[in-house]
């Protein structure tokens, strides 16, 4: 049985003051919270801050990108053996706003993936298709190159204890969700997809839904039967609203 697993990602978003104000609402408000994994993925010049703050609670630190160098001369940059040290546990890799703003390829983000298990970090994988891609009925074919770009190079074992979140790039940020029922062929499609590799580990792997997920959508999308949680952006920077996320997946995973 797959547990599930909500993330907040922050973004480019806070400040110290957020930071301390934000852990301290999550804490009061998911205290009482259990059945549920949940982390936080601040800036990173703010993970040090945030896993000071969060010291004692169940809510884990994440980061939202990782160099494929362990360490040299890459000005700039942040490996997985930093993010460890500082105690981050969920790294997302191959965000679409990575691989737009930053030319990400599906190779360089395989090589994320294969520094963050080495390092036994949890890679929380983003795949996901454009607008154009969905109308031109490709999501299937976008997020199934996607996966192979990691499924190729390392072998379907290395999804063991990892995370993938499929966030579809018309459904971030725009307020226009995935439907549920949408939602869940593409879930069922990727778990399917790595299936012909090795049925055991794709049914232990857990997949994300992320885009415009909120307070009002998370129930109906959570309980979709492959949706086993979220990577939640806006409505993570409010602490009730993504206090009610985290009750929905509960809630749906007792359903
Ligand atoms: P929004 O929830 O703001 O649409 O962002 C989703 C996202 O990109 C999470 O990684």
């Amino acid at each position: 049985m797959r547990h599930p697993l909500v993330i907040g990602n922050w973004k480019l978003n806070g400040n110290k003051h957020i930071v301390i104000e934000l852990i301290a609402a999550l804490r009061n408000e998911l205290s009482s919270v259990v059945g549920c994994d949940v982390a936080i993925a601040p800036p990173i010049a703010y993970l040090d801050l945030a896993k000071h703050y969060l010291g004692g609670s169940r809510i884990a630190l994440g980061a939202q990108n990782v160099d494929t160098h362990l360490s040299g001369a890459f000005t700039g940059e942040v490996s997985a053996e930093i993010l460890k040290d500082i105690g981050a546990k969920y790294i997302i890799i191959g965000h679409s706003e990575r691989r737009t703003y930053h030319k990400e390829s599906d190779d360089v983000i395989a090589e994320k993936f294969a520094v963050l298990k080495e390092a036994g970090l949890i890679p929380v994988l983003c795949i996901g298709e454009s607008k154009v891609e969905n109308e031109a009925g490709q999501t299937e074919a976008v997020c199934a190159h996607q996966i192979d770009a990691v499924l190729n190079s390392l072998g379907a074992k290395a999804f063991e204890n990892t995370v993938i979140a499929y966030e579809p790039i018309w459904a971030i940020g725009t307020g226009k969700s995935a439907t549920p029922a949408q939602a869940q062929a593409v879930h069922k499609f990727i778990r399917d997809h790595i299936a012909k590799h090795d049925a055991a580990i794709a049914e232990q792997v857990i997949i994300q839904y992320g885009g415009s997920v909120n307070a009002d959508n998370a129930a109906e999308l959570l309980t979709q039967k492959d949706i086993d949680g979220a990577l939640v952006g806006s409505a993570s920077l409010k602490a009730d609203a993504f206090a009610v996320v985290v009750k929905a997946a509960v809630q749906a995973n007792q359903d």
